[in-house]
């Protein structure tokens, strides 16, 4: 009810500038004596432990990566009740991203497009700031850092920007993901081909090992991918004993949706996420866990609005769920909600 007073008038700004006005409001008002303690006392609901990878995750909802890609808001954010944060998606150097506005709503369809682009400050910093969050941590919120490459690295280099970011982030976070799949690098998702890919996980699970740091990896893909592509990554991951794979990343498909044809076309190139993206995202999820026989772990994420589409999504075989865009439309009790509805499960 409050929420939806607030996002009327958060809707009237930009996209983006709404993001980042939220977020500095919220910090401010945490700044506020016993702020902290009613806002826990709200949002956070009680405990609904999971494990995974030998993590113990409070409950197991999820912020998906890109709402707090440079780590400035985890003081806050791990106040409402999420189970997990995950930070990025992180690059060697920092970048500003692509030319704005480049954050787009489609009200009536629940869903965003979004061709950011991976503006970031740079994986040194970020890193520096989870490991501030880290120590004083009081909620145990688990932390993963989601890293990607540089646009100007060319693909062939890409590896390198994974390990530099590897080396970064996997001492500061409690899991990696690896991100080929989002489509606002130019090139990015050429690197989920088999070859391209073996290369770049193997790597990371050899300095994983060699630096004893033993933090779960994780690879997020696109909900585009082909048969054959999907297949190819599937055995791969099996092959190399990946930890899990993070299913999906935002699509580049306009299907589903119910704004007008010229608005979204007017909107032009992006990643379309929340609503119009769940029932791809729900049937990828049945595939992968169906054909894997349940080996490989998945965090399922992608169109959940309501908690039933949560509850969907890990009856499909998700072990953990990320939210991102219906966390914008409904706020932050649907953290709670979708965290009730688990726990009648
Ligand atoms: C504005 C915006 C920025 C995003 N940035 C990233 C990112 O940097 N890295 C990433 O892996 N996913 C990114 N995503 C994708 C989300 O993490 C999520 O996988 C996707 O939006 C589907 O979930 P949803 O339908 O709940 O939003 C972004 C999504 C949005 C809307």
């Amino acid at each position: 009810m409050l929420y939806s007073l607030l996002r009327k008038f958060l809707f009237l700004l930009d996209a983006e500038k709404a993001h980042y006005f939220t977020m500095d409001v919220l910090k401010v008002i945490c700044k506020l004596p016993f702020a902290k303690q009613i806002i826990r006392k709200i949002f956070c609901p009680p405990d609904s432990p999971v494990t995974l990878c030998g993590l113990q995750f409070k409950n197991p909802v999820g912020l998906a990566a890109g709402f707090d890609k440079n780590a400035k808001y985890l003081d806050e954010l791990s106040l409402l009740g999420f189970g997990f944060i995950e930070i990025g998606t992180v690059t060697p150097l920092p970048q500003s991203g692509n030319l704005k506005p480049r954050l787009f709503r489609l009200p009536k369809d629940q869903a965003l497009i979004n061709r950011m682009g991976f503006n970031n400050d740079g994986v040194e910093k970020v890193a520096d700031r989870v490991k501030i969050f880290k120590e004083k941590n009081r909620s145990k919120t688990i932390i993963g850092g989601n890293i990607g490459k540089n646009k100007i690295t060319p693909n062939e280099n890409a590896w390198k920007d994974y390990e530099t970011c590897f080396l970064k982030i996997a001492p500061a976070t409690d899991y990696v993901v690896v991100n080929v799949s989002s489509p606002n690098t130019p090139g990015l998702r050429d690197l989920q081909q088999k070859e391209e890919l073996k290369k770049i996980l193997a790597h990371l699970i050899f300095l994983n090992k060699e630096k004893k740091y033993f933090k779960p990896i994780f690879l997020k893909i696109a909900p585009d991918l082909n048969q054959n592509d999907l297949d190819d990554i599937l055995n791969l991951a099996i092959e190399i004993k990946l930890d899990g794979l993070i299913i999906n990343n935002t699509t580049i498909s306009r299907e589903h949706c119910k704004t007008k044809r010229e608005k979204i076309d007017k909107i032009g190139a992006g990643g379309l996420s929340g609503k119009p993206l769940l029932d791809r995202s729900n049937d990828l999820i049945k595939y992968v866990s169906d054909k894997t026989n349940q080996k490989i772990p998945i965090i399922g994420s992608g169109g959940i609005i309501t908690a039933g589409d949560a509850i969907k999504k890990i009856n499909q075989g998700s072990v953990l769920i990320q939210i991102f865009t219906g966390f914008i439309y409904q706020g932050p009790s649907l953290i709670s909600k979708i965290n009730k509805k688990f726990r009648e499960m």
